[in-house]
């Protein structure tokens, strides 16, 4: 199956391509970077090697999500994809090319991959009807309100007529291909976990969808889209030039085709394992070489994602810190294939002691003393010592060592080891104090002694950067100039990786002007971090209308589907709103005075957080209070409609156990059935809401309470005794219809 170019002459990998659905963040930032540091290290070696990432545009989620923002999902999906591309740029991200599905080049890959599957007869029309999560865009097996497996969320019955792909056919085909391949996914437990998701059965997939449009259609039956991951997957091969006539675009794929490396996220195995291999096999296309899964970044304790609302940008870390400090961190400190966890105190504390006082004082120390003692020329080391031996020595074991590590994607072991050898070499300067003449050692013996020094501890320096250099890049450019070794760009396209070895650093170069490498980060740098963060979800909130717990990143521009606001809890608790308020009740909290149906929560709870104080919580709704309402920041219409207020029919309520507050709703929005937490427990008995028409916001990030996600919340006003009274209608209003 695997019969092109052996991965010693060129080497093919490709990070997963990014929903359009939410800005990047540092979970994004984290895939992408470990593919670059690989990506330079092959290239260093002298690899023809290609770089591939990019963005996943299509399907109904992003039609959602750009519904949701007013805008189309090509406006929407341009915008949220050149974020991405902008921050690779800033990032110094190292990619060959970037595409976007809805691109041309992929459309026209995608039509034929589907148009060959079925000449193969592997793809037939068949009647579905079935559970599908829309947020990740999979099936899922089970009765109607089945939760996803994945994200938790309630699925949506679809039924429809669709092509599906004989995937049973390849149960058979898929194991005995895993059996033959051990090396294709790692690490084992996704392994593990993907062999017995195929031992216990595969079914056919469907593979294509009529209840929305923002997809590529069916070749020849145009109001069929193809399957998200189908269209997705594929951006694997119709980047390198599947589908093209044009000869420089089949060259390219028969080089670089099949992929020696997809790194992808953990929870997206099952599409790259499974149905990638079984759509490749089916197509008679060879089946990429490995397939190697990153474990999640946690913030908070949570997985960081928009959903979640606990995200942390790439850009605030490199405002302050730099984007190796980032790089650096990711890599040492999560050993991949683990979940790891992000924190600033943390970044801030491996910043301080492996790079500032580390690395960045070892190099700055060597290269003054070089400036000093010898004008910046390096010196003749003659005459060694047992001590440039050993320091030759280890450093001989960390070229050894690092590379076979950082190709096995252990890359935290392999920075481990390697700052080993920067302890040592600081050591050894200590030892040696090439900066302090002893009264009883002549001034030749201390220049031999000097000399010998600063040209030993220069060349472990040489090493140390030549072998980071794909986690540190920037940083390891400008060691390489003060070392006098010029452009390390340069040096990488000449393959300097395969000849790295200790003796390199001649008697006599001259080295470059010392500049500051990692600046030490002094007390106050978490605290800009968090405040560049805080004031980025502050503008993005504003933006929105209010608090929100999901912020997206950059404040500028449009693009991502703003979430609507929460009732100020802390306000709500100390009694500081004021009244005029429709409480959009998701949460266990008391309720504060109000009154009045028209004014939409988020846009209520916007200016009320703007509000100075006014009444005490139950004070009588007066003039005077009202007045105090009556001075509101003012939102834009645009603001308004970001809020997607529906309709929505109960389905479910049942009390959530051990929580006297929360109901647990299953509502109907028509179009879709979601799951709901509102905080009215104590004011409804539950079997009186079932098929009560209410209305909620549709668009809030989904959160969880009690372990439950709750997707959206209900408007209710609030009496003065705090009791809710859930938002209705007099007449009869459809499931789902927009408040406006
Ligand atoms: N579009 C699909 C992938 C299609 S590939 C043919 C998708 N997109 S995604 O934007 O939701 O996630 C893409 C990848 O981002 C994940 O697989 C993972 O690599 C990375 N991550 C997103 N959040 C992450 C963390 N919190 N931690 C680590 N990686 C994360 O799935």
């Amino acid at each position: 199956m695997n019969n092109s170019a052996p991965s010693s002459e060129r080497y093919y990998l490709t990070t997963p391509i990014y929903y359009v659905n939410a800005r990047p963040h540092l979970g994004h930032a984290y895939s992408t970077i470990v593919c670059d540091a690989v990506a330079r290290r092959k290239r260093a070696l002298g690899i023809d090697t290609w770089f591939l990432t990019g963005t996943d545009e299509h399907g109904q989620k992003i039609e959602r999500s750009a519904e949701q923002a007013g805008r189309t999902p090509a406006e929407f999906a341009a915008a949220i994809s050149g974020e991405f591309r902008g921050l690779w740029e800033r990032l110094g991200i190292s990619n060959d090319d970037f595409i976007r599905t809805t691109e041309e080049r992929h459309k026209r890959g995608v039509q034929k991959l589907f148009s060959v599957l079925c000449e193969r007869g592997f793809i037939y029309k068949g009647s579905y009807t079935g559970q599908y999560c829309v947020s990740d865009e999979a099936y899922v097996d089970g009765p109607p309100g089945t939760p996803c497996p994945d994200c938790g969320r309630i699925t949506e019955t679809v039924s429809e007529e669709n092509y599906f792909f004989k995937l049973s056919a390849f149960e058979r085909k898929l194991l005995e291909f895993y059996d033959a391949n051990p090396g294709f996914m790692g690490p084992e437990s996704t392994r593990r976990e993907v062999i017995s998701f195929v031992r216990g059965g595969l079914k056919d997939l469907s593979v294509s969808r009529t209840s929305f449009s923002w997809g590529i259609p069916v070749p020849g039956d145009e109001k069929h889209v193809i399957y998200v991951w189908l269209d997705a997957l594929a951006n694997y091969i119709t980047a390198l030039g599947y589908g093209s006539d044009d000869p420089k675009d089949q060259a390219r794929f028969a080089r670089f085709w099949p992929a020696d490396m997809h790194l992808i996220g953990k929870e997206i195995s099952r599409f790259h394992c499974v149905y990638w291999p079984a759509f490749l096999m089916a197509a008679g296309i060879p089946v990429p070489r490995s397939v190697r899964a990153n474990g999640w970044l946690l913030f908070d304790q949570g997985k960081m994602s928009k959903s979640r609302g606990n995200i942390v940008r790439a850009e605030t870390v490199q405002e302050v810190l730099g984007a190796d400090a980032l790089r650096y961190f990711l890599l040492r400190e999560i050993p991949f294939g683990q979940d790891g966890s992000f924190s600033f105190d943390a970044l801030v504390q491996r910043y301080n002691g492996d790079l500032a006082n580390g690395y960045g004082n070892l190099v700055s120390r060597v290269v003054n003393m070089v400036h000093k003692y010898f004008g910046g020329v390096v010196p003749d080391a003659s005459a060694l010592t047992n001590a440039e031996t050993a320091l030759r020595e280890s450093a001989v074991q960390a070229i050894g060592a690092f590379g076979p590590a950082f190709d096995e994607l252990n890359f935290s072991e392999a920075l481990k080891s390697l700052w080993l050898l920067v302890a040592e070499t600081d050591g050894y300067l200590t030892a040696n104090a090439p900066w302090k003449k002893p009264p009883e050692r002549s001034d030749a013996d201390h220049a031999l002694l000097q000399a010998r020094v600063l040209a030993t501890a220069a060349e472990a320096i040489r090493v140390i950067t030549g072998l980071v250099y794909p986690i540190l890049p920037d940083s390891a450019a400008k060691v390489w100039r003060q070392l006098g070794q010029g452009e390390i760009a340069d040096a990488a396209k000449n393959s300097f990786l395969t000849t790295l070895a200790w003796g390199g650093l001649k008697a006599g170069t001259k080295f470059g002007e010392p500049a500051p490498l990692f600046p030490r980060a002094e007390k106050d740098a978490v605290e800009r971090m968090q405040n560049i963060e805080d004031q980025n979800n502050k503008s993005v909130i504003e933006a929105a209308g209010g608090k929100s717990e999901a912020p997206a990143a950059a404040t500028a521009s449009p693009s991502v589907a703003p979430t609507a606001p929460e009732v100020n809890a802390e306000a709500l608790a100390k009694g500081t709103l004021t009244p005029t308020t429709v409480v959009p009740v998701d949460t266990a909290q008391p309720i504060a005075t109000a009154e009045v149906h028209q004014v939409p929560a988020a846009l209520e709870s916007a200016r009320l957080s703007t509000t100075p104080p006014a009444a005490p919580a139950g004070a009588p709704l007066t003039p005077a209070t009202e007045a105090v309402v009556a001075e509101p920041q003012h939102i834009s219409i645009d603001d308004f409609v970001k809020v997607d207020l529906r309709v929505a029919q109960i389905l479910v309520a049942e009390r959530v156990p051990k929580a006297d507050k929360l109901l647990r709703l299953e509502v109907d929005l028509g179009y879709e059935k979601r799951q709901i937490l509102a905080g009215i427990a104590q004011h409804y008995e539950p079997e009186k809401l079932i098929g009560r028409k209410i209305v909620i916001v549709a668009n809030l990030a989904p959160r969880k309470m009690r372990g439950l996600e709750s997707n959206g919340m209900l408007l209710a006003a609030s009496l003065p005794d705090g009791a809710p009274v859930l938002a209705g209608f007099l007449e009869e209003v459809p499931l789902g219809a927009r408040l406006k």
